[in-house]
């Protein structure tokens, strides 16, 4: 295509041009995945189909992450990998979007020619106008970087976007808020997701009533910390749960993550009250056992105010299961310090953990902190959490051998040839039914427990 063609002459070279197949390529965290989600849902309306399979499309967007990897390397290294199908599709266009879209904006298309445009976290709602922008001409650089990157913070505007699923399901996930504005000195994400922002009461309410109309039972309300959500109306997150809980038919009620600092006694009466609507399941990230680390991290609690929080949601929820993320070698972190964060992982008793190297993050504290630890002790430290972990984990889900468990049924499983749901405690179960049970909360009895799933049977109505 020339570099002066017309939107005419492109759409006579190419038939695709006002809509066409598109593939999203996603890292990350279940923010990521809803991102993901919500592109797909705007360029349907837009007259594009998802594919499954890059060789398909017509547009291929890579949605990075960058809160743990080296993720400017993987998206260049992704980009790459398509330059046979562009040379073989000269339309194919190329997008970049998410955290590193935010961090790097024009500077990736002038450092990689494949890419066609960019996009940052909170200019998702450009991206069909970005998208068609980019396929109606060809732009030489340097006119691409200055007309096809959309990367600015929406710091006036307010946090109000409709929650856009596709196919929902039976359980689905609802943003509540986004960034985040607690800047631990580890984390990105006040960089790449900005000023932390909450949606209107009534419109996470009247999202959640639309996505039970569409069968939807259960959502996990999504955030960076759920428990500083603050509704123009002046309700907390507590005041959310009630109403939820309370004013939909959902069945049950998720949320993550949660921050230790703001896990309130209000939220722990509002938890105790809805049960069991609200699931017995808390991920609770605790980020390093020595409070002197914590106040490096500038976590905003201390190791003993972490267990004391555990132990307020324990005594209104005797069975809660409690996931969290870990920090190891941190800068400064001592040998006794990591002893610290042993203990804790076994004085809490953790169901499952999502245990991580400390890796220093463009424009974070941390990064410039002395005494960064030496990489082959990140390494041994995080091997011996995982196996201190194990070692106590498998009790933990054997003691579920022989009980009854109420689950969810989600759905049918092809390849397993079974039926899945969760328990509340968020642990996946199989076993054999016919699929009129999706959707329903049914009794099942656990017959084997496995490191990650259960399996089981349904018990018949007595
Ligand atoms: N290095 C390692 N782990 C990190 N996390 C966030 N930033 C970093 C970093 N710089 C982990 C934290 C957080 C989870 C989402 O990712 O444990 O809770
Ligand atoms: Fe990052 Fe801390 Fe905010 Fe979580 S609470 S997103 S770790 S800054």
């Amino acid at each position: 295509m020339a570099g002066n063609s017309t939107h005419l002459d492109l759409l006579e070279t190419d038939p695709l041009a006002t809509g066409g197949r598109v593939f999203i390529s996603t890292y990350g965290c279940q923010m990521n995945v809803n991102d993901t989600e919500r592109m797909y849902a705007l360029l349907e309306m837009a007259n594009y189909t998802p594919v499954d399979s890059p060789e398909l499309a017509d547009v291929i967007i890579i949605n990075s992450c960058s809160v743990r990897e080296k993720p400017v390397h993987k998206v260049y290294s992704e980009v790459g990998k398509y330059k046979k199908l562009k040379d073989k599709k000269p339309h194919l266009r190329i997008g970049v979007g998410g955290c590193v879209g935010q961090q790097e904006k024009g500077q990736l298309i002038a450092k990689s020619p494949l890419i066609d445009f960019v996009f940052g976290t909170d200019n998702i709602d450009l991206l069909p106008s970005l998208v068609s922008r980019s396929r109606a001409i060809d732009l030489e650089l340097p006119q691409r970087e200055q007309k096809l990157v959309e990367a600015q913070f929406q710091h006036r505007a307010p946090y109000h976007v409709e929650t856009l699923v596709r196919k929902p399901g039976v359980a689905t996930f609802v943003n509540i808020t986004k960034g985040c504005d607690n800047f631990c000195t580890f984390c990105v994400v006040p960089f790449t997701r900005g000023r932390e922002k909450s949606r209107p009461l009534q419109h996470v309410l009247n999202d959640v009533r639309e996505l039970t109309k569409r069968g939807v039972k259960e959502v996990t309300l999504l955030g960076q910390n759920v428990n500083s959500y603050q509704s123009e109306c002046g309700a907390d997150f507590a005041d959310l749960m009630q109403t939820l809980a309370r004013s939909t038919d959902l069945l049950r009620i998720r949320f993550t993550t949660s921050h230790p600092k703001d896990f309130n006694a209000k939220l722990v009466e509002v938890l105790e009250r809805n049960q069991p609507k609200v699931c017995e399941y808390v991920h609770l990230p605790f980020q390093a056992g020595s409070s002197r680390v914590l106040e490096l991290m500038n976590r905003g609690y201390t190791r003993e105010e972490y267990l004391e929080k555990v132990q307020m949601i324990r005594r209104i929820m005797p069975n809660v299961v409690f996931s969290t993320d870990i920090i190891v070698g941190f800068p400064s972190e001592t040998e006794a310090d990591f002893q610290d964060t042993l203990a804790l992982v076994k004085e809490v008793g953790f169901e499952t953990i999502f245990a991580f190297k400390y890796s220093p993050r463009p424009l974070t504290k941390a990064a410039q902190f002395e005494d960064q630890v030496p990489e082959d002790v990140k390494d041994r430290r995080l091997q011996e959490l995982f196996a201190a972990h194990d070692a106590q984990a498998m009790p933990m889900v054997t003691k579920y051998e022989g009980q009854i468990l109420e689950v969810l049924v989600e759905g049918y499983d092809q390849n397993r040839g079974n039926l899945h749901g969760r328990t509340s405690q968020n642990k996946n179960v199989f076993f054999l039914g016919s699929e009129d049970l999706i959707g329903k909360l049914i009794p099942v009895k656990i017959t084997k427990a496995f490191p990650a799933t259960l399996r089981g049977e349904v018990v018949p109505p007595q």
